[in-house]
């Protein structure tokens, strides 16, 4: 996923969403020239999220600049288990290197189902990061009043962070050949996916 092979222009959109998808991309390639504060991207599934967050990713990799992409349930997942109430672990190497790695890109924020221990971490990850005005990316299907207010606040803090919402349908269904079959993914709902 690079810039390169995102079409900016999406697949047959009314003009309204060929420019919010043009803007969404050209902050990506402006964030990834220069990494500063935060840029979270907001939208239905399908929409881009994770393959403009990629392509910041590996634009600043091609420069040889380290990136962490990490997918934020998996992330969790890693923490539940590191970071057990009753384990004996005290400092965790990953966890450590995230807290601190140059860009940060947290993939799927909210997706998560998790314990509140867990969360606490996460919740963590973003205040120091924030304090610290770290660069990170973020992408989330979720709309703000479905995210904790803590981390709400600093997410919306316009020193640190543009958020930027895209809207236009799921790329998936909308590059499939067939109208028939765009037709047959959207009868199943806003959330569909073709596989
Ligand atoms: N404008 C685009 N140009 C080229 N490919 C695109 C474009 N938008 C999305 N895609 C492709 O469509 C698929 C879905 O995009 P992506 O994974 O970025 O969606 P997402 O917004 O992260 O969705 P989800 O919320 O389900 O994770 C990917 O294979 C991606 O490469
Ligand atoms: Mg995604």
């Amino acid at each position: 996923m690079t810039f390169e092979n995102f079409d900016p222009k999406g697949v047959n959109l009314p003009i309204k969403e060929q420019r919010n998808l043009g803007d969404a991309y050209k902050l990506a390639r402006r964030f990834a020239e220069e990494p500063d504060g935060w840029v979270v991207f907001q939208g239905r599934n399908g929409c881009g999220k994770t393959h403009l967050a990629a392509a910041i990713g590996n634009y600043q990799l091609q420069k040889g600049k380290p990136v962490f992409f990490k997918v934020v349930p998996d992330l969790l997942d890693h923490l539940r288990a590191t970071f057990r109430p009753d384990s004996n672990v005290t400092s965790d190497e990953l966890f450590e290197k995230i807290k601190a790695v140059p860009l940060l890109i947290l993939d799927d924020f909210g997706e998560q189902a998790s314990t509140p221990w867990a969360q606490e971490k996460l919740y963590q990850l973003i205040s120091h990061r924030y304090n610290d005005r770290l660069p990170m990316v973020i992408t989330t299907c979720l709309s703000l009043e479905e995210i904790e207010l803590r981390i709400i606040s600093r997410i919306v803090d316009p020193r640190i962070s543009v958020l930027f919402e895209i809207d236009v349908p799921d790329y998936r269904a909308d590059s499939l050949p067939l109208e028939e079959e765009r037709r047959k993914v959207r009868g199943r709902g806003g959330h569909a996916r073709i596989w």
